[in-house]
């Protein structure tokens, strides 16, 4: 089950040895940053982290909330994360009921749809405290690395809502403090409420943000799910959890937000306003993302609890606590992956390639050119279309290993021929390109090859024992004294 609240998830980790209290008094400047990439570097992502004595601000800040498999698993309250994707898959492919006792059975899955709805409440607990005044330098916004461009808000919910259909995005997009009162909204080319800004330009209307810290334990992740614009994040936490996300209506702006956030930050962005210089920030390739423009937010009020817990993360040299949150989308978006492609037996999109450098993909392979088909279809699918080097392997190589990973490419893999180099959209952060976003992508089929193919020889065979000789060995092995 997932959590009402951040708070509530905090006691549950705490309770589970989870989560460790730092009362030693550390500056948000630069040194929690070196405690918490020291934790997260430690085997299995370290111990969500919640530094109390801060130097200069009473909220405490939590860090590493969601840095393993464990907690992020506990987080949206599945053992197996692969469900809330077979979850959805069964809402696109809905069996059509036969018979009256088979409709009577699909009834208690309507109402679970019926439940993930969000829901709007009058009174919200992160409506305790109303700043209309807010100065946003009361909250503890830490400065991550030396060279950052000043303090970064990194795990905020940002609200906006398409001003044409209404349809709410929720994204994890980097925020910039300018002023006590000014943000840079941080949301690259390729997201959802970058086509919401560009929309609002184009129709000359200013355009309502929000920025939620925390909520129900889903939230935080959600943001960083890559959804179809049509979905709604919180409608998507709604399907994850089986009950209503809850939202209030903001105090000064038409938006809604979670009712049990900790914080949020009410405002707008007028687009007939210049874009701002943002950056630099050290970011999850490891380096630092140059100075760039996006758009300034102007806050209107400041909402929290009463003893609010500032969530917080850090990017930097992987792995990082967004390993578990790519992770999280990974094993999530497989069934959806396989509804398009059934062909597709697993993927994995490591965490040291920054999730867009690689793509190793196994497929059931059929036909001639299968991997070339996969490969294609996996570019032209919402943010894999960023991926810089696909490489398909046999339906029996495990893509999360990496020794089969290069072995497999290594041994299958004639460059002359398995390689394709194409071009395409390249994700904003990749330093390597020419130009900004656009740059070259590799195909790799790791396969095997047929004739059909243009292989001309006899493509060997794989090692292996002969069945009755395992089988032997397996009832010896325990007096084999190994
Ligand atoms: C910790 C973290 C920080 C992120 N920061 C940014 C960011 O600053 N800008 C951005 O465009 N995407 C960022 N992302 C990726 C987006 O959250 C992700 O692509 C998401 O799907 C965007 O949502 P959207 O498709 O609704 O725009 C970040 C992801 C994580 C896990």
């Amino acid at each position: 089950m997932a959590f009402k609240s951040l708070r509530n998830f905090v006691k549950a980790l705490e309770r589970e040895g989870e989560l460790v209290r730092i009362q030693e008094k550390l500056s948000p400047i630069l040194e929690i940053t070196e405690v918490i990439d020291r934790v997260s570097k430690m085997p299995g992502g370290g111990k969500a982290i919640l530094f109390e004595n801060l130097d200069g601000y009473e909220i405490p800040i939590l860090a590493n909330t969601y840095g393993s498999y464990k907690r992020m698993k506990m987080a949206l309250g599945y053992d197996n994360l692969e469900d809330i994707g077979w979850k959805l898959y069964r809402i696109l492919r809905p069996e059509v009921p036969k018979t009256f006792l088979e409709k009577l059975k699909r009834l208690p899955e309507l109402k679970k749809m019926n439940d993930a709805i969000p829901k709007t409440v009058g009174k919200a607990p992160v409506q305790e405290v109303v700043n209309r005044d807010g100065d946003i330098l009361s909250l503890p916004i830490p400065q991550c690395w030396p060279l950052d461009g000043g303090r970064y808000i990194t795990f905020g919910q940002v609200i906006t809502q398409d001003p044409e259909s209404g349809i709410r995005n929720v994204g994890l997009y980097r925020i910039q403090v300018l002023s006590p009162k000014e943000l840079a909204l941080h949301w690259q080319i390729h997201k959802h409420g970058n086509h919401h800004y560009w929309k609002a330009k184009s129709l000359g209307k200013k355009l309502e943000v929000a920025i939620a810290l925390g909520g129900e334990s889903p939230l935080p992740y959600v943001g960083s799910a890559p959804l179809p614009p049509e979905v709604d994040e919180y409608l998507f936490a709604g399907i994850v959890m089986e009950r209503p996300v809850e939202l209030v209506k903001g105090i000064t702006i038409d938006l809604e937000y979670p009712a049990n956030a900790e914080i949020v930050i009410e405002g707008y962005v007028d687009p007939s306003e210049e874009l701002v210089d943002e950056g630099p920030f050290g970011d999850h390739t490891g380096y630092y993302t140059p100075v760039d423009k996006y758009p300034k937010m102007h806050v209107t009020a400041i909402v929290h609890r009463k003893n609010p817990i500032y969530l917080h993360t850090i990017v930097g040299i992987p792995p990082q606590e967004d390993k578990y949150l790519g992770w999280a989308t990974e094993r999530i978006f497989l069934p959806l992956i396989k509804f398009n492609l059934p062909e597709v037996v697993d993927y994995h999109l490591p965490a040291e390639g920054c999730f867009h450098n690689f793509c190793f993909v196994s497929i059931d392979k059929r036909f001639p050119g299968h991997a070339y088909k996969v490969a294609y279809a996996l570019l032209g699918m919402g943010l894999m279309s960023l991926e810089k080097t696909i490489v398909v392997f046999d339906s029996w190589i495990d893509v999360h290993d990496i020794e089969q990973v290069l072995w497999a490419w290594g041994n299958n893999v004639d460059p002359a021929r398995d390689v394709l180099i194409t071009k395409g959209a390249i994700d904003v952060l990749d330093h390597a390109t020419n130009e900004m976003g656009f740059g070259g992508k590799m195909i790799v089929d790791a396969t095997t090859k047929w004739k059909e193919e243009g292989y001309t020889r006899e493509w060997p065979q794989v090692i292996e024992m002969s069945k009755e000789v395992k089988e032997k060995i397996d009832a010896l092995w325990n007096k084999l004294g190994i």
